[in-house]
């Protein structure tokens, strides 16, 4: 279903793109091409058993958004879901390598933005070697609360990010 508002939260209109990509909710149909696009884009081993176990009941039950490009193909996601103390957490945003630097990144957030309640926090994870994303998600509204070292399962470390939640 088409998202009723595609634009930035806080007014700013999303930059333009070449070739119209969609922003729209995801469900559980789309699980076997998110996982795809998040395997290829996050250099993982695509194994599409996992998909049944793992991705559907996500895209089932979870916050996620995807861009699709006019030949109907998901060409970026982001997945995002309430926390157990009250936040929102946005996780596994990913945008297929031909699509990138069209401002498809900055549309998923800002509808992750726009779904999360008002007056939650939102949460977010980058691995302390892609600086060049602190600069986005700072673009965003969010600021760096901390770092955990060793925190993934390759062992690399991360920064949290955080932006106070208002539509206001
Ligand atoms: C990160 C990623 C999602 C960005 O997608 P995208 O659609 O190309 O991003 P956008 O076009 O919306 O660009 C967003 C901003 O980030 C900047 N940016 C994105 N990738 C960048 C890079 N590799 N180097 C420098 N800046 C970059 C853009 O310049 C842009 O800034 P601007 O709005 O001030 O011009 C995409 O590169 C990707 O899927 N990477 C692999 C997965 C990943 O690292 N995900 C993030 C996990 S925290």
């Amino acid at each position: 279903m088409p998202l009723p508002y595609d634009g930035h939260p806080d007014g700013k209109a999303s930059p333009a793109v070449a070739e119209p990509v969609r922003i729209e909710r995801a469900g559980r149909k789309d699980a076997l091409e998110f996982y795809r696009l998040e395997a290829l884009c996050f250099e993982m081993d695509a194994n599409d058993a996992d998909t049944l176990y793992y991705w559907t009941p996500i895209l089932e039950h979870m916050c996620c958004y995807k861009a699709v490009a006019g030949d109907g193909r998901i060409v970026g996601g982001v997945v995002s879901m309430p926390t157990y103390d009250g936040k929102w957490y946005v996780n596994s945003l990913c945008v297929s390598p031909e699509y990138r630097g069209r401002g498809i990144a900055r549309r998923l957030m800002d509808a992750v933005i726009y779904a999360a309640r008002p007056g939650r926090d939102i949460i977010l994870d980058v691995k302390t070697d892609r600086p060049h994303l602190l600069k986005f998600y700072g673009s965003l509204g969010f600021t760096r609360r901390g770092r955990s070292d060793n925190h993934y399962l390759d062992g690399s470390d991360r920064f949290i990010m955080v932006r106070g939640c208002s539509r206001a």
